[in-house]
Formats: C-alpha cells, structure tokens, sequence
C-alpha cells in the first residue's frame, strides 16, 4: 500500500492553520490515553505536534492506536484544531494546536527500546554509540548536529566571501610528519607500500601555494593514531586553511573575522572584532598552561622572593635549584577543608608536583594554617606576611595555595592545574561565555630529554622568528617560532604559523631536529622538490572544527558534536569497528597476522 506522504512537518502547526487538512509522518514520542481519549506526541526533526484520537473515533482508528508503541514511524491523516485556552502548551512549539486523527497508518514498527529518546536519558555511552541511530534522534543531538552543519556552512560562506577556494586533498598519502602515529592503508598493487592518511593536510596546502592558490580552505578529514581524550577522536575534522603573501596579524586577523562570522550567524553573539594576545611565556607565568581558560582571573604569581624571606626550606631550595615559587588566592575559600585542598594537590602532582601547600587569611587579617608558619611568628621578618597579601591581594577569608619545584615548569603547570580544577569547582567555567585569546611567541623547538634531542614545537616548515635566524643552532632553546594558537575557553582551538620557504632555512631546521639531508628527502622530498620552483611566503592555521562546535553547544567531548564518533577505545560500537577481515583480502593485501611475541 502506497503510504501517505507528510503535507507538514511536526514542528510547524499553528493556530492559523486551524481547520486545515494534514498529513504529519514521524515517530511516536509519547503516548497516553485519558478515559477513552489517546493523546500522541509525534516528532519528527522540526518538532511535535499533539495528535488526538477522540472518544468517538471509529473502532478501527482506536483500534490502530491501541497497537502504537514508543518510536513506531507513522503517518496521520487528520484535521488541525486550535486547543483550548487552558490546554495551550507554552514550552511546545505547535502548543497551541492538536490534530484530531482521521487516519493513522503504521509506517514500521521499534521492538523494546534500549534506551529512551529522551534528553534525560542516563544510558551509558556505549550503549547510546551502539544505537547511536536511537541517540541521534534526540532533540539534543539534533540540535548539536544542526549547529555543526550551520557552523561549518557559515565557514564556507565566509571564506569564499573572502575570495578563498575549498580544494580537496587526498586522504590516501605518503605519511606526513605531524607527531602522532599515522593510520596506514596497505597497498594491493604495490607489496609492501602503504599509503598513509593525512594527520592533516599540511604538505598538501603548502604545495597549493606553490601552485598560485593563494587563499585555500578546506573542511579536512584528518586521522591521528593516537590515545582518546575528551576533545580527541582518532578522526576528527579541521578548518585548514593557507595563504600566500602574507604575516602572521593578516591570518589573526582572518581568524578573527571567521569566527565572528560563525558565532553571528549560528549563535547570534557578537564576539570582541580582535582577540587578546598572550605570549606564551606569559600564558605558563600566569595560568600553567599554554591553553588558559580566561572566563576566570586567579592568575598566578611568582613569590619567590617572599620565599627567600621566610624559613620554608623546601621553597628556598625550589628557588636555589633555579625552580621558582607560585602562588594563587582563592578568594573567600579559607573555609576549605583539608580534604577538598588533597583533591587540589592530586592534579598539581598530575604535572609532577611534589606537593600543594596552603595557607588562609584569618578575620583579621592573619596567616593561620599550613605553612603559615614559615611566613609568620617568632624569628620571621615582621613585615613578610603583610608585603606578601599586598603582593597577592589576598585578604581575610581568602585561601592561599603555593607549588615550589626546583623546575619552573613543575611549579607552573602543577598550580596552573589547580587553578583550572578551581575554576571548575567554583562554577567559574560558565559554557555561554567565549574567551578567545591568541597564544603568540611559542617556543620552535622543545627538548626530548628521553631521546636527548631538539623537536619541532608544532611542526617542521615553520619560520623562526627573524631575530633568532643567526642563533637557531647556537641556541636552539630560545628560538621563538613565527607560531600561533587560538584557544577558548581552555581548549587549543587552532594551531598555526608563518611557513618557512627558504630551501636553505629549512635544511638548518631538518638538521637541528636531527633529519639529515638524505631522511628529509625520503620523507618530504616531494615538498622540497617544489619548493625548487617559486615558493611564495606563505602561512596557515587549522582550527579543529569539532573543538568548535562542541564549545558552541556548550559541551566538553567532541564525541557529542560527531554522529558517528568512536568510544574512548578507538572502537565503533555500532559498526564494532575495526575488525577482523577475509584471509582472502589479507592475502590480496600481501599481509600475515603474526601474533606479538611477549
Ligand atoms: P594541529 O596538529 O595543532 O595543527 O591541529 C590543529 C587543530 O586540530 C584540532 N585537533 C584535533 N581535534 C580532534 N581530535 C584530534 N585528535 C585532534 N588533533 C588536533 C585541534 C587543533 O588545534 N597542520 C597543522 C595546522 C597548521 O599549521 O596550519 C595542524 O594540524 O583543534
């Protein structure tokens, strides 16, 4: 039987539409009989409407009704009726209608549900994953899949405003260096050969503007092997982008401009038109953390020369080690208990911290508690404990918490990771609030103090700030890269930099992280091929859209802004991916499965 075709949506009736003949198709979402009357609650992708079987409904149409269950795809035929004033449902958005059904026909039936379509619904994720069809048929998924597709289509109207092309790159390629593992894909042609998938396309879109594209832009799938977080999947999807002739403030400024777009257009929120800029020394001197959550102060301060006025041994020997002594305030948390500080030290130690020390403010005005003795009393300069609450700004009430390490980094990272529990404690991370901020001057080359060498920060083919292109080898520590990172709200949202497209620069860079001439052909000598032939000045960024729209929908995984993400094992639960395949397609893949020996 031909089925009757939807004349409307469910979620666009409304009192003018009174009288009127429909047909609505979806899914029964609630169903509920009142002494002879069946109310159904229809949904489909725009809404639900209200359907009602009245008391003297043929015995056939109730008979139907009766068979309903939750999520049985129907069709109903019926007639629009405006609700009675004491009936109109102000939080649904056709409250202020019913269809009373004169036909219903049942599209497909839903066995026994494993979980509820329902906002509340406290399934676990892997089963939701399982059914992930089930899961994305709730209004909050919807909403969250709509918001990337409005996102991702604003993107697009921007940049292509903006004079940039989308250009596709391939996904089957020859592994390119980004730092995490590659996902490889073996070749049947070529025994032995695989091809890899692009951790991004960053080889690809500097070839691009070797080619003359000067602006490119495309919606990359990227694929890293490497361990789940919340904000990681092992695919995920970036906003790359590169441009030619131009300094790092014209990709900033870019950004700016795009991002403002975004949140207009799908949000309807002006963001400031230029964001704060932070150098990254500044960004660990004052959160720990090169990604800063700026919806909250409580910066840190150095209070090493304090320390060297008090008798707190274990700081004075932080100090000598050439660590350094930070400090935060927490203001009016003197009340907090021993227990909740541990729970504060644990993520300090996280970062290697050996310990969170603490001290509180009292009424009046007096250190009192934990290494309060260290700063005040008997034998102590008079004058430290009110130079150090100056210096701090702490006053009565207030909690003081210090990490001393012989590194500067431990002590950083360790109270910046308290500071970040903090603010999330304290109810200081409101989700509808957006603080971007650039994080500028990153260090180009990091020390493996495992394997004892000079690494690239970010990646390889960026430029060294100017000042230090006479020093890159001398000292390799204090090179600052031509780098740049947008974050919100506490996540690294984009990384980026002004490229490097000097032949003879670049061989320096290879050679300080340890490629000689012969590996940087092996492996890139297809970039430094072209770069023979006019390479451009050239520079790019790669906001991850996912991070995006996840802190757009106010979320803190990625996995709820992904239709069809992968669990934190790297598994598909619905597909139960990745698996076993034929011996055929091995042996057409030219492998042998052998197992590890321990
Ligand atoms: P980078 O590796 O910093 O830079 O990545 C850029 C942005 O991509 C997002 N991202 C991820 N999102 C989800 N899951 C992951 N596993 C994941 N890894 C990265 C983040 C990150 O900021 N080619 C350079 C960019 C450039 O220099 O132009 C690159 O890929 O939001």
């Amino acid at each position: 039987m031909e089925y009757l075709k939807r004349t409307v949506t469910c979620g666009e009736l409304a009192v003018a539409d009174a009288g009127k003949s429909v047909v609505l198709n979806g899914w029964i979402h609630r169903h509920r009989d009142h002494g002879g009357i069946t109310f159904l609650n229809l949904r489909d992708r725009y809404g639900v409407t209200q359907v009602v079987i009245d008391a003297d409904a043929s015995a056939g149409l109730k008979a139907t009704a009766a068979e309903l269950k939750f999520e049985y795809c129907v069709a109903i035929s019926g007639r629009v009726r405006a609700r009675p004033d004491a009936m109109v449902n102000r939080d649904m958005g056709t409250g202020a209608i019913e269809v009373v059904a004169e036909g219903i026909q049942i599209l497909s039936r839903c066995e026994t549900l494993p979980f509820m379509i329902d906002e509340k619904s406290d399934a676990k994720e892997d089963l939701r994953l399982t059914h992930r069809y089930l899961d994305l048929r709730s209004f909050s998924m919807q909403r969250k899949l709509r918001l990337r597709h409005e996102v991702a289509f604003a993107v697009r109207e921007h940049l292509a405003g903006k004079g940039f092309f989308e250009i596709e790159t391939p996904t089957f390629i020859k592994s390119t260096p980004e730092g995490a593992r590659d996902y490889l894909v073996p070749s049947r042609l070529y025994p032995g050969k695989f091809y890899a998938l692009p951790q991004s396309p960053q080889l690809y879109k500097q070839i691009l503007m070797v080619s003359g594209f000067d602006k490119y832009f495309q919606l990359a799938r990227c694929y890293r092997d490497e361990d789940a977080r919340g904000d990681r999947q092992p695919e995920f999807t970036q906003i790359d982008i590169e441009m030619s002739f131009v300094k790092r403030d014209d990709i900033l400024a870019l950004v700016e401009g795009l991002m403002g777009h975004v949140f207009r257009k799908t949000l309807g929120l002006d963001l400031p038109p230029t964001f704060r800029r932070i150098a990254y020394d500044d960004s660990m001197e004052l959160y720990g953390n090169d990604k800063p959550d700026l919806r909250f102060g409580m910066e840190m301060s150095d209070i090493g020369s304090f320390a060297l006025r008090s008798t707190f041994q274990a700081f004075k020997e932080a100090i000598a080690a050439g660590g350094a002594v930070k400090a935060l305030v927490v203001k009016g948390k003197a009340d907090y208990s021993r227990k909740q500080i541990e729970e504060l030290e644990a993520s300090a130690k996280i970062f290697k911290a050996k310990g969170l020390a603490w001290m509180k403010v009292g009424a009046e005005g007096r250190l009192e508690g934990g290494a309060s003795k260290f700063f005040a009393g008997e034998g102590i300069d008079s004058t430290l404990a009110t130079d150090l609450l100056g210096a701090l700004g702490a006053g009565p009430g207030d909690l003081i918490l210090m990490v001393a390490d012989g590194k500067r980094k431990v002590a950083n990272q360790g109270l910046g990771a308290v500071r970040s529990k903090l603010g999330r404690d304290l109810g200081f991370c409101d989700p509808a609030c957006f603080e971007f901020a650039w994080i500028v001057d990153f260090p180009m080359f990091e020390y493996n103090e495992d394997e004892k060498r000079w690494e690239a920060a970010h990646h390889m083919f960026t430029m060294p700030q100017e000042k230090y292109h006479s020093t890159l080898e001398s000292d390799p520590g204090a090179v600052k890269g031509d780098l740049y990172d947008l974050v919100l709200n506490g996540f690294e949202l984009a990384s980026g930099s002004i490229r490097i497209h000097d032949p003879e620069l670049q061989k320096r860079i290879f050679s300080i992280v340890g490629f000689d001439a012969k590996d940087a052909e092996t492996k890139f000598g297809f970039l430094t091929e072209a770069f023979k032939y006019g390479p451009p000045p050239h520079g790019g960024i790669a906001p991850g859209l996912d991070r995006l729209v996840m802190l757009m929908a106010g979320e803190t995984s990625i996995k709820e802004v992904i239709a069809f993400p992968k669990n934190s094992f790297a598994v598909g639960p619905m597909d139960d991916s990745p698996n076993f395949v034929d011996a055929k397609q091995l042996e057409d893949l030219h492998i042998r499965i052998v197992e590890k020996k321990e």
